[in-house]
């Protein structure tokens, strides 16, 4: 009825707008492995043709949020630092869209998870967050978390973190598809 009324009143073209905006995950069940091969094809389509960082990120976390229901998974992007006299630093980690409890604003270059994935521009998989020093807290359900860098020209420019109320819960094939996920994003 509504399509109908739409297209007697608006140029065809509105019509597939409107449907452009109506995106739906398809949430499956299956192996890790067997949801993110569901998901990876879904997460490029929602990216395609939107050049809006903002919109990008927040549709990645939570199509991630959707399919794997975790704790918290959400992007810290490095930006000017808001206390560079203090501590010297010209540039810090600061909260980006995510999906989850509020958390942590700024960590500082090789402070907890993040900061440390950063520093040595690789992924972290940290099975007991309560063995990792320097483990920043933002949740106290948080019990293991995958911390994956975004690079660009050889510089990381953010990271993607993403925290389970269980323990040992990431591993390589979390490594493996959330790599893939953020090289995905136009940044
Ligand atoms: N645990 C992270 C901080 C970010 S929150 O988990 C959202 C860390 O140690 O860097």
């Amino acid at each position: 009825m509504l399509t109908t009324y739409i297209s007697m009143y608006y140029p065809e073209n509105f019509l597939s707008y409107l449907c452009s905006m109506a995106e739906d995950i398809q949430i499956i069940s299956g192996t890790k492995a067997e949801q993110y091969q569901s998901l990876l094809p879904q997460i490029k389509g929602l990216l395609e043709g939107e050049p809006d960082l903002v919109a990008n990120l927040a549709n990645v976390v939570a199509a991630l949020k959707e399919q794997f229901g975790w704790l918290w998974v959400g992007f810290y992007l490095v930006k000017p630092s808001s206390s560079e006299v203090l501590h010297g630093d010209k540039t810090e980690l600061v909260l980006a869209p995510f999906q989850g409890p509020v958390a942590c604003t700024r960590i500082r270059k090789g402070r907890g998870v993040c900061g440390t994935s950063w520093e040595k521009e690789t992924t972290l998989i940290v099975p007991d967050v309560e063995k990792f020093p320097g483990h920043i807290a933002c949740s106290s359900l948080s019990r293991s978390e995958i911390v994956v860098p975004v690079i660009r020209n050889n510089e990381v420019i953010g990271v993607l973190d993403a925290d389970s109320e269980n323990l040992n819960f990431f591993d390589e094939t979390d490594q493996h598809y959330l790599e893939q996920i953020v090289e995905l994003i136009l940044f």
